[in-house]
């Protein structure tokens, strides 16, 4: 139904802009052909490396026979030509490395993974790992181009900071520049632009974190309290050490700067996936012609919030349950977090309008609701807890006690072929049937 309106609200605005066509200001990049990505070679890498602040390679395949996969190639290659002409001045570099033709350029390099865009800031190389698409790879890159380290200083930037929960967050208290500071920034190259660290030298800013002089606070996304770093002061390995022991959070939100990468990250060959539309409560005051004229008379009756979390502004253009779900995996998340066995693959759909439907087809899923499986990664072969009953969300205990049945392999991926026999102990949800016998929308509700 929130499709259907933005579908007819966007119609609206494409009714204006056809109106007033004539006006500027919006103007969308367009590949003007000149070519600025480098075929690069072992006649001109030193030079390429010496000339840019940033040196971004994507490391391929010799240019593939079939017409296809060329067209394909093109594409990638225009990604970056695009993505070359928007950055244009700031001192960033792109080239291709062909695996074959520039093979010892590639072993110099130290580039291994084909398809794997590298990126070459002072003597560091940082592995993209995210969408190759020209809007992630721009915003990206300047991530990457700006200081490792921001400063807090100021309480906005102290309330920014606090907001920022699904990041991973390090924050350390320091005298000035000449101080144990210099190890924290080294560290913080190691992770940039992955994991955020910030410093502060204010008295007032470190009172407000409770931060002691040269001590360094770890923050996990999704957490209330941040961890304190063990020892002080601590050197540029300490604090390595523990960011590389601590990185794989308890709930971790799929990005497509570093997709592939957390995917990759798997817990014994499967992930435990939720897929929720969050929207921000502040973010959409409800337009009062909304409620009046869109939504079916059952959907007003649900926005009279008896269970009270929010302003009744949460659920406008979103699906119900989406936050409502959202919290409850927090809860989960922040009574498992020293779980080191427990990561929880976070997916808000409306980040990856190009992946829904490929999601959809693949789990069998609606994600226009909330949903919480296992997903074996081999095979995309999936189990996914029952929540087809609108107002059943399970509780924080329900769900606890289904991530565990996951952990000790008694819900799993596998089982799914046998009767289900011992549906009647599992109380309150069953690992729904994926195969295609199944119909999700067959009404067979009876509780
Ligand atoms: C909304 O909630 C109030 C107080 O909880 C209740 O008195 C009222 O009847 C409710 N309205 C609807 C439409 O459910
Ligand atoms: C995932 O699927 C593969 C291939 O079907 C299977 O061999 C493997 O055991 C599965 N892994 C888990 C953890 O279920």
């Amino acid at each position: 139904m929130r499709r259907t309106w933005l579908w007819l609200l966007s119609g609206l605005f494409l009714h204006l802009v056809l109106f007033c066509g004539a006006e500027e200001g919006l103007e969308f990049p367009n590949f003007d052909g000149r070519d600025r990505v480098l075929d690069v070679s072992e006649r001109n890498y030193k030079k390429a490396l010496k000339r840019y602040d940033l040196l971004c390679l994507f490391y391929h395949e010799p240019l593939p026979a079939s017409k296809g996969l060329q067209k394909r190639f093109q594409m990638t290659e225009l990604v970056l030509e695009l993505t070359a002409q928007v950055l244009e001045n700031r001192g960033i570099g792109f080239g291709m490395v062909d695996s074959q033709k520039d093979a010892k350029v590639a072993r110099k390099l130290g580039l291994e993974e084909v398809g794997s865009l590298y990126v070459f800031k002072d003597d560091r190389v940082i592995e993209f790992d995210g969408e190759l698409s020209a809007d992630t790879l721009v915003e990206f890159l300047l991530d990457v181009l700006e200081d490792p380290v921001e400063m807090l200083n100021t309480a906005m930037e102290l309330r920014a900071f606090e907001r920022m929960e699904e990041d991973i967050r390090l924050i350390g208290y320091f005298k000035g520049e000449d101080s144990y500071y210099k190890a924290f920034q080294e560290a913080s190259e190691r992770f940039q632009p992955y994991i955020k660290f910030f410093a502060t030298f204010d008295k007032s800013v470190a009172k407000h974190l409770s931060l002691k002089m040269n001590e360094v606070n770890f923050y996990e996304p999704f957490m209330e309290e941040p961890a304190i770093l063990p020892g002080r002061p601590l050197s540029e390995m300490d604090i390595v050490e523990f960011v590389n022991q601590h990185r794989r959070a308890t709930l971790r939100k799929l990005r497509a700067e570093n997709m592939f990468e957390t995917w990759e990250d798997d817990m014994d060959g499967i992930h435990i996936v939720a897929f929720a539309e969050e929207e921000d409560p502040g973010l959409f005051p409800p337009p009062p012609f909304l409620f009046c004229s869109c939504f079916p008379p059952l959907f007003l009756q649900r926005l009279n919030l008896s269970s009270g979390y929010s302003s009744s502004s949460s659920f406008v253009l979103s699906p119900p349950d989406g936050y409502e779900f959202l919290e409850i995996l927090k809860d989960v998340a922040r009574d498992n977090t020293n779980n080191p066995e427990l990561s929880i693959v976070w997916i808000d759909p409306d980040d990856f309008p190009l992946l829904t439907t490929y999601w959809e087809k693949t789990f069998k899923l609606d994600l226009f609701r909330p949903q919480i499986g296992v997903v074996n990664v081999t095979d995309a072969d999936s189990v996914w807890l029952d929540m087809s009953n609108d107002e059943d969300l399970p509780t924080p205990e329900e769900l606890e006690d289904w991530i565990e049945d996951v952990l000790s392999g008694r819900v799993n991926t596998e089982d799914d072929d046998e009767p289900a026999d011992d549906q009647e102990d599992l109380d309150g949800y069953a690992p729904e049937d994926s195969s295609e016998s199944h119909d999700p929308d067959e009404e067979d509700g009876d509780d």
